[in-house]
């Protein structure tokens, strides 16, 4: 069975650590995002399709270093196709039912048991589903007591939702789904394939999961997962190698080779690899890029830092996104694929 791993999206809500890296490569307790998702996958996945786009390079890289004992095809639009688009645009490697995963969440899912519930249904898709509270950023499933989905809007407002369980981004899908979308153009499959499923099946179900679900979407969910999953593993601090701490930390995540300074703190912080901290800095709330260097008496809060930036002594910051280097080019200057509109 494939996997199709949806990792094109440039993670503009993630700037400007996307700058750099690419959205799923991001790591989370010093492993890229992408790791976590893969060791989900149940043993029938024996191959994963990366639909790429954005730093491809990067990814292709990481894989080509990295061996996880499955096939591992690196599928590269030539042009960003959405969710639907790069979904078709594997269609070459998928030989009968499979999965589609959105590559920015880290969640408590079991695959194994969302197959069975879709084959039981004889479903065409079955999508996972997590209830919320603010539904407005999701896509939202109207859904029937015994799973049957009824409707389905991507980012409703808060209004127009038809319920509170939204689309929690791992689709199981007959291989005849990819006769839904068109070759070669900017899909949604959420906006566009969904509905029209739904529509002409009546066999679209969504499958609740139980545990815990976090999308990795912005900055603040991206500290809050670190501290979710250090506070779940009971670890107080999450260290990589050759690291020297003489300050206190506490709830945060540092990679390798980081130094931290005497009287320096650290509270709820994710640091990258080779990051300097000086000594007397406070951080707190943050996300400090590889090869940063934050001087000495520094205070900053609710913040992120790009990679290799430079912080003077006495820095005081709350609630900033620092990034003083040239934009990537062709880098946009807001979101696609998934638009927001607001
Ligand atoms: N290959 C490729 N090409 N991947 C893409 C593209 C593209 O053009 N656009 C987005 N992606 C990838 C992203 O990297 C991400 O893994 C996934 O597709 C979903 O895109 P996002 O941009 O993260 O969408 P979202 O967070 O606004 O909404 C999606 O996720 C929600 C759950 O987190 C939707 O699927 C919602 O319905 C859902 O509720
Ligand atoms: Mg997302």
């Amino acid at each position: 069975m494939e996997a199709i791993i949806l990792s094109g999206g440039f993670g503009t809500r993630l700037r400007p650590l996307t700058y750099t890296k690419a959205k799923s490569l991001l790591p989370i307790l010093n492993k890229p995002m992408i790791v976590h998702l893969i060791e989900t996958l149940p043993k029938e996945v024996n191959k994963i399709i990366l639909a790429v786009n954005y730093r491809k390079d990067q990814i292709e890289n990481y894989f080509n270093e990295n061996d996880f004992g499955k096939e591992i095809i690196v599928n590269d639009e030539p042009k960003p196709l959405g969710t639907g688009g790069a979904t078709k645009f594997a269609e070459k490697h998928i030989t009968g039912r499979f999965l589609v995963l959105n590559s920015d969440i880290i969640c408590s899912l079991n695959l194994k048991d969302m197959i069975k519930f879709h084959i039981n249904n004889k479903a065409i898709a079955s999508i996972s589903l997590w209830p919320v509270e603010n539904v407005s950023e999701f896509g939202v499933a109207d859904v029937r007591e015994n799973g049957k989905i009824v409707g389905f809007v991507e980012k409703p407002k808060p209004e127009d939702a038809p319920s509170e369980f939204i689309n929690a981004g791992a689709y199981c899908l007959e291989k005849k789904v990819l006769d839904y979308i068109d070759t070669g153009r900017l899909v949604s499959m959420e906006k566009e394939i969904f509905p029209q499923i739904i529509e002409d099946t009546n066999r679209f179900f969504g499958f609740k999961l139980k545990g815990y679900w976090m999308d990795i979407g912005r900055i603040s969910s991206y500290i809050d997962v670190h501290r979710f999953l250090l506070n779940r593993n009971k670890i107080k601090k999450f260290q990589g190698n050759n690291c020297k701490v003489f300050g206190t930390i506490k709830e945060t995540c540092i990679g390798n080779n980081v130094t931290i300074g005497k009287n320096s703190k650290l509270d709820c912080a994710v640091v990258y690899d080779n990051a300097l901290i000086g000594e007397n800095v406070e951080l707190s709330y943050c996300v400090i890029g590889e090869n940063c260097k934050i001087a000495d008496f520094s205070d900053i809060r609710n913040s992120v830092i790009g990679d290799n930036e430079k912080l003077i002594e006495n820095t005081i910051l709350d609630n900033k996104a620092v990034w003083t280097q040239p934009i990537p080019e062709g880098y946009p200057d807001k979101q696609i694929g998934n638009v927001i509109e607001k």
